[in-house]
């Protein structure tokens, strides 16, 4: 998973530089996949439960399992986030980030470093003897402070042989409850944070989800490994 992460990071890290207006959505998709070939590793959301696309991408109030399309063209000042996992050796890994097109507005500048600060935030409770309710209200307290709210309808969640394990990890929570922790446990911890409330909506793709008042999300997202003292962020070049 420690090699697995760093390709992961690596892929994610070229896509995401790669975001610039005039592109399509659809683009970023192919280039997942052409870079899924050079590191020959499979993509993991291709396919799963039916998903019909390698990134999950979410333009503005677009919030999580966005699918790609070749005619979302991308436009400057907006925001985007980009989820993908892979398998390697069968592994799987996890990883997002939110960036802009361009440049974006200051709101915009907040929202994402919030949302990657809350992140931190909870990634830093990812060791033995924490419960993850303590990742969850480190999430949340980051982004009540920035005068954001957190997603509650998904969760980060346990990675490793599958895509999707025990344990899940929402957002939000009390401290020294939920799941206790353990060395070794290898976890996706996500941060799904809006602008305005925490709601969401699905359209009619069954996958897509959008913020109900039409104000941004973002999301960002390591596979971490739990350790006895510290965490050790696996997707990171
Ligand atoms: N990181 C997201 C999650 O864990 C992406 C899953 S996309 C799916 O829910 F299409 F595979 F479901
Ligand atoms: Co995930």
């Amino acid at each position: 998973m420690r090699k697995g992460g760093k390709i992961l990071a690596e892929i994610l890290h070229e896509i995401a530089a790669s975001v610039s207006p005039g592109m399509t959505t659809g683009e970023l998709d192919r280039m997942a996949a052409a870079l899924c070939k050079k590191h020959d590793v499979k993509p993991a959301f291709l396919g799963y439960q039916d998903y019909p696309a390698i990134l999950c991408v979410g333009v503005d109030d677009v919030a999580i399992h966005g699918i790609p399309s070749d005619e979302e063209i991308l436009i400057e000042g907006q925001t985007i986030s980009i989820d993908m996992g892979i398998i390697f050796k069968d592994m799987y890994l996890d990883h997002a980030v939110t960036v802009g097109v361009g440049t974006i507005d200051e709101e915009g500048e907040k929202l994402l470093h919030s949302t990657e600060l809350a992140m931190k935030a909870g990634i830093a409770q990812a060791v033995a003897g924490k419960h993850t309710g303590d990742i969850g209200y480190a999430i949340e307290q980051v982004a009540l402070l920035a005068g954001l709210s957190v997603i509650t309808a998904m969760t980060g969640h346990g990675v490793g042989r599958k895509l999707h394990e025990e344990p899940s990890i929402p957002c939000f929570g009390e401290r020294g409850k939920g799941f206790r922790l353990v060395a070794g446990m290898t976890v996706a911890i996500e941060a799904m944070i809006n602008e305005g409330t925490g709601d969401l909506e699905f359209l009619s793709d069954g996958w897509t989800t959008v913020t109900q008042d039409g104000m941004r999300s973002a999301i960002f997202e390591h596979t971490v490994l739990v350790g006895d003292k510290s965490p050790e962020i696996l997707t990171i070049r």
